[in-house]
């Protein structure tokens, strides 16, 4: 028989009272049923799981309206869903306040420096880094899946088998995958912790898993992630974005990315690399193989043999400058190289100086 627990063993594992308990069973956000004999309350491991989905709303400030509305969600999805939306919930607030406190220290940091200088254009400078954070938090959050992804999930590994498109960009999927892995693991052993961005579908996630290494793939789509996880039940996976990575500082010796980045604008990209850095360990790695052009030059070059169907179908999308990449991580001290794969397939390889 299912375990079943009173409200009061309910209370204690939570360390909660039992009046918040008939709270939230009150406001319709908590089912319990009665026991046919006694009439007592009881909770099942269900009703303990949405309770913990509750408490972490509550705990966040969420509206108990919309917490409602949330759990109302939760009876329809799946329980890994309904935790995935919980890890996003959690990883946007981090960042939020992240970029408050680097924000407020910033601005105290002026403050101390305008002292010395009898405080000659204090508030605009302090204006200024709230107009930055703003900025910030505008791009960081403003990203959208115009393709659709969750639409394209179940049909992505026969669309990629068919080389879709009128670029043919899948031609050498399997060699861009080959390459990235490889250059990715050359002279690191399988302790290195990895992370994979825009895992999609686990094409490359498999080859990492298949030589032991402890790889983490996130994806802003839920339903990648989905046939992913059915595809390789072991990887590990999370919903999370380029531009707001779900880690601390300091996580990963190798990142990983295949045919993903080129979904973000330049602004975006600037913004993503700084967050690849601030997750990846000092002498860690980033590769990415994804469709590139060299520089402007070469950019028009190409540009200048491609049908009109065909720039339209580049012009969609946003493929990286690797000019532009270089000296964006250069900023960070860090060297890139890059191996070209074919016309618009690139790998990049880039390392601390
Ligand atoms: C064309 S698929 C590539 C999937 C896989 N990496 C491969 O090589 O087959 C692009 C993937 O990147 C994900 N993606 C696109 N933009 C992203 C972003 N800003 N953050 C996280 N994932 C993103 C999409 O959801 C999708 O799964």
């Amino acid at each position: 028989m299912e375990k079943r627990y009173t409200i009061h063993e309910v209370a204690q594992m939570f360390h909660i009272t039992t009046n918040k308990i008939r709270f939230y069973e009150k406001k319709g956000i908590l089912h319990p049923q009665r026991d046919m004999e006694n009439n007592y309350r009881y909770f099942t491991e269900d009703d303990l799981l949405k309770l913990q989905a509750v408490l972490v709303y509550r705990m966040m400030n969420i509206p108990i309206e919309d917490v409602k509305d949330m759990m109302d969600h939760y009876e329809r999805e799946n329980i890994l869903n309904h935790f995935h939306g919980q890890w996003k919930c959690i990883n946007d607030e981090i960042h939020r306040l992240h970029l408050i406190q680097d924000c407020l220290e910033g601005m105290m940091d002026t403050v101390y420096d305008c002292t010395v200088l009898n405080g000659n254009g204090l508030s605009g400078k302090l204006l200024s880094f709230a107009h930055n954070m703003e900025n910030l938090y505008q791009i960081k959050n403003n990203w959208k899946d115009r393709w659709n992804f969750d639409d394209w999930a179940q049909s992505y590994d026969a669309s990629v088998q068919k080389n879709v498109g009128r670029l043919g960009i899948y031609k050498n999927y399997e060699q861009v995958l080959d390459t990235a892995y490889h250059e990715a693991v050359k002279d690191k052993s399988t302790h290195q912790k990895v992370l994979e961005i825009g895992v999609g579908t686990g094409n490359l996630a498999k080859r990492f898993l298949s030589s032991g290494y402890d790889l983490i793939g996130i994806d802003q789509s839920r339903e990648m992630l989905n046939v992913a996880k059915k595809k390789l039940p072991h990887l590990r996976l999370r919903l999370g974005e380029f531009l707001k990575i779900p880690y601390g500082n300091n996580t990963f010796d190798l990142i990983v990315s295949t045919y993903a980045f080129h979904h973000l604008r330049d602004e975006e990209k600037r913004i993503a690399i700084n967050e690849m850095v601030r997750v990846l360990r000092k002498n860690g790695r980033i590769v990415l193989g994804d469709l590139m052009f060299e520089n402007d030059i070469k950019k028009e070059e190409i540009y200048s043999t491609l049908a009109h169907e065909e720039l339209a179908e580049i012009e969609d999308e946003y493929y990286s400058n690797i000019h532009m990449l270089r000296e964006t991580f250069s900023r960070y001290d860090m060297h890139l190289r890059f191996i070209k794969i074919d016309t618009l397939n690139y790998i990049v390889v880039v390392e601390s100086f």
